[in-house]
């Protein structure tokens, strides 16, 4: 039975020419070489070499324990990989073709974890050789749209020749689009993304993120962007208990812990908390445990005297229920994290 690995296929050495039904692995050598189109249709790939070769596996391992909940974004995610596994497996065996698009959408509240997670799919799309650099851009209207005629292009261009090799994620993208005004300069920065992403979509990953229906809006009007999405990816609000979560692992990321107060505590201020303007999910939740932290330490300090290495650790119920969320009465009044 022939194998092939790391998109390369040799045989033994001495064997005379090989049939492909003898062509053995040689690691890290590539000897006698079979054109790849003559490989016979049992010729077999290993799914573990793979496997090893690419370590996506860690990275998605480590997606799955480092970020709470997102389960819908996490099964898709494992989904493309596989995708671009078997894309590979196909490519040592001569099955080439233009490799799949891959430009996507990620829709849902701020900090739901869409700028989190495009940085480890462009750690993946690395590893998967999808992308030469696997490093992420992430730019904003301004970025790409100047305020002058001509300015345009060449800010555009710039930004995609720094993305190139990586994945360029353009938040708040329904903003290169202004209805209202047909010759706003926003519409070229659109035409030369469209290009790109058409032309250069084996070495560069288009993300574009913001609200969902801003970005539905943004679709009806600009159907050839549309059209280029291979994938949306919408963020769904945390629940509390995931909320919770997060501070849980935010807190001993930081050698902090809550006390068992400091827990009823904060499930109480994310109640209040979510139900105000301006509530943004996992990013409240780490203003929400920055402001806490600020609260022990003059508490502490007020008290003076021996502290203990427990005390230095904890976040107790008190350092939570001073905040204003907990005095704010009337719904919609001004609303911070703090
Ligand atoms: N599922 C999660 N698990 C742990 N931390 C998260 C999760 N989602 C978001 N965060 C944290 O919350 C903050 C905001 O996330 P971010 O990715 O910037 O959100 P968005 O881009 O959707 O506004 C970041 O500090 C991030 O580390
Ligand atoms: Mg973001």
């Amino acid at each position: 039975m022939a194998r092939a690995q790391s998109g390369r296929v040799a045989h033994e050495p001495g064997s005379g020419p090989a049939s492909p039904a003898a062509i053995q692995i040689c690691e890290g050598t590539v000897r006698a070489m079979e054109p790849v189109t003559a490989l016979a249709g049992d010729t077999v790939v290993d799914v573990t070499d793979i496997l090893q070769q690419t370590q996506v596996m860690e990275v998605l391992d480590k997606l799955d324990r480092e970020l709470v909940g997102l389960r819908p974004i996490k099964t898709r995610i494992r989904e493309i990989a596989a995708l671009l596994l078997v894309e590979r497996m196909r490519s040592t065996v001569g099955l080439t073709a233009r490799p799949p698009a891959l430009h996507m959408s990620f829709t849902g509240m701020p900090g739901t974890g869409k700028t989190t997670v495009a940085m480890r799919m462009a750690t993946i799309l690395h590893r998967l050789g999808y992308v030469r650099k696997g490093h992420l851009v992430a730019v904003t209207r301004d970025d790409l749209v100047g305020q002058y005629i001509g300015h345009t292009a060449p800010k555009t261009r710039e930004v995609l020749k720094r993305a190139m090799g990586g994945v360029l994620f353009i938040d708040e993208a329904y903003y290169l689009y202004r209805q209202e005004n047909e010759r706003d300069y926003g519409q070229e920065a659109i035409e030369i993304l469209l290009q790109v992403m058409e032309n250069q979509r084996d070495d560069l990953v288009v993300i574009l993120a913001g609200y969902k229906d801003r970005m539905d809006t943004f679709f009806q009007s600009n159907p050839g962007v549309h059209s280029r999405i291979a994938h949306h990816l919408d963020f769904p609000d945390y629940t509390p208990d995931e909320l919770l979560a997060i501070a849980q692992l935010i807190l001993s990321d930081h050698m902090y812990r809550f006390s068992d107060d400091a827990v009823i505590a904060f499930r109480a201020y994310l109640e209040r908390r979510m139900a105000m303007p301006h509530f943004s999910n996992a990013r409240s939740v780490r203003n929400a445990i920055d402001r806490t932290r600020l609260r022990q330490a003059n508490r502490l300090l007020a008290r003076g005297g021996q502290i203990t290495r427990d005390e230095l650790m904890t976040l107790e119920g008190q350092d939570i229920r001073v905040s204003r969320v907990f005095r704010q009465t009337e719904p919609g009044g001004a609303a911070t994290d703090a």
